[in-house]
Order: structure tokens, then sequence, then C-alpha cells
């Protein structure tokens, strides 16, 4: 068709022309191939699979608390992004699929050497300055050449993922620089590093394999195979993780005390909720390189998707509380001890599949009187509409956790008891052992509360209630009660 036909083609009164998904030029244009477009959709699959997995790995050791928040962020994008390429391939292709097939082994090699980068400084600048950037570009080189009419729904999947993409290299770009002028890192030079992840991705044609390849450089840092630390670290701003001696739930469920000193309480149980994107980080990260693919015993993707977000649903929750504390005008690291003794005990003495097990029986508990109504409740009586509001989204958020337990746990049961059963004997074998830490000098298990009370006090101008400044009831006293700790959700 000619320029001229074009410009003289009407539609009926004037109206806008194909739906509005493109202008006349630009649908009559050439375009990619289906198949070209399936080859360039499996490869950002592969990138966001890869920067999905690396970021599950420094969840739990990564001390620097926003660090863990962002990570559990942009997981929880990864994983939102893969399902929507994985749902485009599908439409366009019959299975099998090959969405676990690596594109291109340099194209591997430049994630391995990102994901054994040996510092928090080379893996942010690996991910965030190389590999989302060139996702981002490679991006955009499909949209711009791929047919706006022919593959409008490839389009609209673009449109979700990029701003996101794009959102998640402004984060990093501010992370990698706020680092830099804290001056924290080593100050070392990584150009030579990132030069040659560079090298990498020119070695596979481009992260989307649509140019010519170039030979690629030697392995820096992927020639050791790679080692997941699954042990939680805490940065600076908890500085008694083995702390617990404040038992928040009992505090909470005594009646005699008000709902406006209570939400102090929950505040904490939310920003304690650090420990599960921690523990959760590693269910996924060693589901993943244990059971390989669905065809070799894995899990099928729905599943890493599901717990994708629910870590990041218990990130925010944690994030909820550190906004309480925040808008109370409180130094919560001087104030609140938040212990790591949870996701530590759970990652270092049970198995994936045991962790799942207590993760899904503590929360199942949650539905309970004393459980999230109750703390909606408190947050509704106390007068504090931040409280109110952070409960009731805390209780829904519960109501979609307990659906996925029952998708993805419990339906490997014969019964629901069962499923409790098991995952009760599984949380009865972790040991927290509150004597020994104490012995090590691990920790005084110091009650904190009055510390945190006076200072909610000092900042309502009002004189401490004497009955409140004296709770003083730790986890200490039974095995029962230490495992009530963890049942934040
Ligand atoms: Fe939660
Ligand atoms: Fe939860």
């Amino acid at each position: 068709m000619s320029d001229q036909s074009l410009e003289n083609y009407r539609t009926l009164h004037g109206l806008p022309e194909l739906a509005g998904v493109a202008d006349l030029a630009g649908a009559a244009g050439p375009g990619l191939e289906v198949q070209e477009c399936v080859d360039r959709l499996k490869c950002f699959h592969y990138a966001l699979h890869r920067i999905w997995q690396t970021l599950l790995t420094r969840i739990a050791c990564e001390p620097i608390y926003e660090l863990k928040m962002g990570y559990s962020y942009h997981a929880y994008l990864a994983a939102e992004h893969i399902t929507l390429l994985r749902d485009r391939v599908a439409e366009l292709r019959h299975p099998p699929l090959g969405l676990d097939k690596v594109p291109h082994e340099n194209l591997e090699g430049f994630f391995d050497e990102i994901r054994n980068a040996p510092d928090r400084e080379r893996m942010l600048a690996g991910l965030y300055r190389v590999a989302l950037p060139a996702l981002r570009e490679s991006m955009r080189a499909y949209r711009e050449e791929t047919n706006p009419l022919a593959d409008a729904p490839g389009l609209r999947v673009l449109r979700v993922v990029l701003p996101e993409v794009e959102a998640m290299i402004t984060w990093g770009e501010k992370a990698c620089a706020a680092l830099e002028n804290s001056g924290s890192g080593e100050g070392e030079d990584h150009t030579e590093w990132l030069e040659e992840l560079g090298g990498w991705l020119a070695a596979s044609g481009g992260l989307a394999g649509t140019e010519k390849e170039d030979s690629p450089p030697s392995p820096r840092y992927s020639t050791d195979e790679f080692r997941y630390d699954s042990k939680p670290q805490r940065d600076e701003r908890f500085p008694d993780p083995y702390n617990m001696g404040v038992h928040a739930e009992e505090f909470l469920y005594d009646e005699s005390f008000e709902s406006r000193d209570k939400i102090f309480m929950m505040f904490y149980k939310r920003i304690r909720e650090i420990d599960v994107p921690e523990m959760m980080a590693s269910i996924l990260y060693e589901m993943v390189t244990e059971s390989g693919d669905e065809e070799a015993g894995g899990r099928p993707w729905g599943f890493y998707r599901d717990m994708t977000r629910q870590l990041w649903d218990e990130a925010r929750h944690a994030m909820m509380g550190e906004v309480g504390f925040a808008r109370a005008g409180i130094d919560w690291p001087s104030k609140v001890m938040i212990n790591f003794t949870w996701s530590k005990g759970l990652n270092e003495q049970l198995t994936p599949r045991e962790r799942h097990a207590v993760l899904w029986f503590i929360e199942q508990g949650l539905m309970s009187k004393t459980g999230k109504r109750y703390e909606w409740e408190v947050g509704a009586d106390s007068g504090d509409e931040f409280a109110q509001l952070v409960q009731d989204f805390d209780w829904a958020d519960e109501v979609l956790h307990a659906r996925i337990g029952r998708d993805w746990y419990v339906k490997n049961f014969e019964t629901v008891a069962a499923a409790a059963d098991y995952g009760s004997a599984c949380w009865d074998k972790v040991v927290s052992d509150w004597e020994q830490w104490k012995k090590e000098g691990l920790t005084e298990h110091r009650n904190w509360w009055p510390d945190l009370y006076r200072e909610v006090c000092r900042h309502r101008g009002e004189e401490p209630d004497p009955r409140v400044l004296a709770y003083d009831r730790s986890y200490a006293e039974t095995r029962a009660d230490l495992q009530r700790i963890a049942a934040s959700g």
C-alpha cells in the first residue's frame, strides 16, 4: 500500500481508526514475525527469571533493611512479569514452550557473573546498571519493531512490564549512588568487570539475541560454583537480634490494657515480619535449584508466583510497622529490639518443604479469634486511623495467603488435619535455645517495652501509666510461647 492510498483512506464519520490501538501507517508497516516475537519474549522471560532468582539469593543475607525490602519488591515485580511473558508465549505457540531452555550460553554466563558477584556493590551495579538497562533497551526495540495491530496483545504486556522495569532501574541507580556517597563499600572500581558484563551480552548477540555475536570474555566470578547463603543478616539498627524479651501477643490479648497503647506492640509485630521474606526467599530459591523444572519434579510456576507475592506482602507488612513508628516520631532502632530468631531457625534447621509447612501452620492460626480480626479491632478501637488502616489490609492480605496455602500446601495432603499435623511436627523440630543464647552472650533478652512506652508517652505529652510501664513478660517461659513468637503473620 502506498502512502498516498493511506492518506486517502477514510473511516466512517471520521471515527478513530483501528480501535485506537495504532494509526494506519503503523499498522500497515512491516513487523516482527510470530517466531521472532516468541524468541525475543523468551529471552525477556529468561532474563527476568534470572533477575528474580538473583534477588531471592540476597533477601536473607543482605543486612541492610532498605535493600532487603527493595529486593523483595523487585522479586515480586519480576515474578509478575515472568507470568505475563509465559502467558503471552503460550498464546503464540503450542506446548512444549521451552520456557526452561537457556536462550544462549553466553546470556547464562552473563547472569552467572552477576549472581556470583562477591559483594553488594557489584551485584547492585551488575543488576541495575547493566542487566536491567539491557532488558529495557531490548524491550523498547521490540516495541518499535513489532506490528502494533497484529501484535497488540504483546505490546500490551510490554506496556505493563516496561514502566516497572524502568522504576526498578531508577531505584537501583539511587541505591548505588546512595551507597557510593555513604562510603559504606570498599570504594573499589568495578568498571572493568562491568565492561566484561557488556562483553557477555555482546557474546550472546545482545539480551534478545538480535545482534551479531562476539566472543565471550573469561569468567571472573562464575568459575566458582555459586553458594547460596540463607543465614539472615541485619544491619546496625537491629542491635539485639536474639532478643525475645517482650511477649507482644500477651500484651495485645490482655483486655486490661488500652488499644491506643497496644498499637505500638502491633507495629512491632509488623516490623518484625522482615523475617518472613528472609524465610520465604529461601524456600523459593532452594525449591528451584533442588528440583529444577516441573517435569523433573519441581513445582509449577504458579507456586513461585503466588509465593513471591506473599513474600512481598510480608515485606510490606514490615514496612507498615516501620511507618507506624516513624509517624509517631519513634526512633525504632533504639527502642524496639527486632529479632531474627525465627527465620534463622527455619532456614538453618528445616528443609524448604518443612519451612513451607511451618509457614502454613502459623498462618492458618491467624484466622482465629485472636488473629487478624482481633488486631483490626484493636486498630479500630485505638482511635489511630493509620493503625486501623494497616490492620485492615494486613487482614485482607492474610485471606489471600490462606488461599495460597490451600492451593500449594494443603492440597498435597489427604486432609487439612494431616497438613496441620505435619506443619506442627516441623515446627516442633526447630530448636530456639533461649538460655543458650544468653549463655553465649548473644543477648540479655532485655525487656525493652518500658523504654518504648515512655517514648510514646513523651510524644503524647502524658505521664506513663505505671501498670503499663510494669509489663514484663518474655517469650522465655514456655516452649509454646516460643513458638508463638512467629505468629505475627
Ligand atoms: Fe504478614
Ligand atoms: Fe501472611
